[in-house]
């Protein structure tokens, strides 16, 4: 049958429903042939009708099997072309990570928030009351020569400590308090360890008078600091502060020689990491408080971050250098 070679050479579906209309469809050739039958002498009808539906079972078999070939020949055409090559290198997208000031204060900020510390925060552009007067360091007092100071014109200032925040807290509530305030703060100061803008962590806990001592205050940092630096021993050494009294300075084992002297330590086998101290009556005073007793304390967050991470150079901390920082991803 020449139909059969046509379907076995049809080479798209479009054509192959085309021939399948052709011969299926209402008006195709095979009805027409089946309507012949009525026309056909009784004898010769039964035979006629069996070679009918054997050609019409054969073309519909031949249809079928096409239909079949063509139809997979598509799909594998189809997955040829959509063919994705997983083994082709990805374009790789870099993670960003914090920046290890930033990861170091909130190591710090974790600390004191599972002690229920809360969190304060205080402007940095501050006045002279604030950042001065109120913690006891009156104009012409020589420890303001301690911090280099950045003025404004209205006489306004770049707070040079988080110390101010004790003051606005106090002044804002009444005690018991348990804050730490974490923040950028500004000294006209530039070298290997001063940069002029450098991040700080306050802490002041306040309560009735008797309440707190510096033996709390001397465990909590201890604590804190093996929290931070493992297993270090913890020094405090008498200082001044005009806003604690007594003050101390407190320090670490070397993290670097484990106390023997190296460069980083200056050969002392210690390192100083931080201030603090019974908080001075004449604050309590600036603020309004009677009969109450606290402690404060005050940190360098990148000088932990230098210790922690062995980084030479404080300044490279603040070139945003991409060589430097993915050492800390
Ligand atoms: N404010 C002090 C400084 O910046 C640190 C400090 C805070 C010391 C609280 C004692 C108590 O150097």
């Amino acid at each position: 049958m020449e139909i059969l070679e046509e379907i076995k050479n049809t080479d798209s579906l479009e054509k192959l429903e085309e021939l399948r209309v052709g011969l299926f469809g209402k008006k195709g050739s095979l009805a027409a042939e089946f309507a012949r039958l009525k026309d056909i002498p009784p004898a010769e009808k039964k035979e006629f009708a069996a070679n009918l539906n054997e050609k019409k079972a054969l073309l519909q078999n031949a249809l079928d099997e096409r239909f079949e070939f063509l139809k997979s020949a598509q799909m594998e055409q189809k997955l040829k072309s959509e063919y994705i090559d997983v083994s082709l290198y990805n374009r790789l997208t870099k993670n960003g990570a914090l920046h290890p000031v930033m990861e170091t204060m909130e190591k710090i900020i974790d600390y004191f928030v599972a002690l229920n510390f809360s969190i304060e925060d205080g402007p940095m552009v501050e006045d002279d009351f604030h950042n001065f007067e109120a913690l006891n360091l009156p104009k012409h007092h020589p420890a303001r020569d301690m911090q280099d100071t950045f003025y404004f014109n209205d006489g306004s200032l770049l707070r040079t400590h988080t110390s101010p925040v004790q003051i606005r807290t106090m002044m804002q509530s009444k005690p018991p308090i348990r804050i730490i305030a974490p923040g950028s703060v500004f000294r006209r100061d530039y070298d290997l360890t001063h940069t002029p803008m450098f991040h700080q962590v306050e802490g002041l806990v306040v309560d009735d008078k008797g309440k707190i001592s510096f033996a709390n205050l001397k465990h909590i940092l201890t604590d804190f600091l093996q929290h931070m630096f493992g297993e270090v021993d913890v020094r405090f050494r008498p200082s001044f502060f005009p806003f604690t009294e007594p003050s101390a300075e407190v320090d670490i084992s070397c993290v670097f020689c484990k106390g023997d002297g190296c460069r980083v330590c200056s050969h002392t086998g210690w390192l100083e990491v931080l201030g603090c101290g019974i908080v001075d009556p004449n604050v309590f005073k600036a603020v309004g408080y009677k009969d109450v007793s606290g402690y404060a304390f005050g940190l360098g967050v990148e000088r932990f971050a230098m210790l922690m991470h062995a980084i030479p150079d404080l300044r490279s901390l603040f070139e945003g250098d991409n060589r430097l920082l993915e050492q800390f991803r």
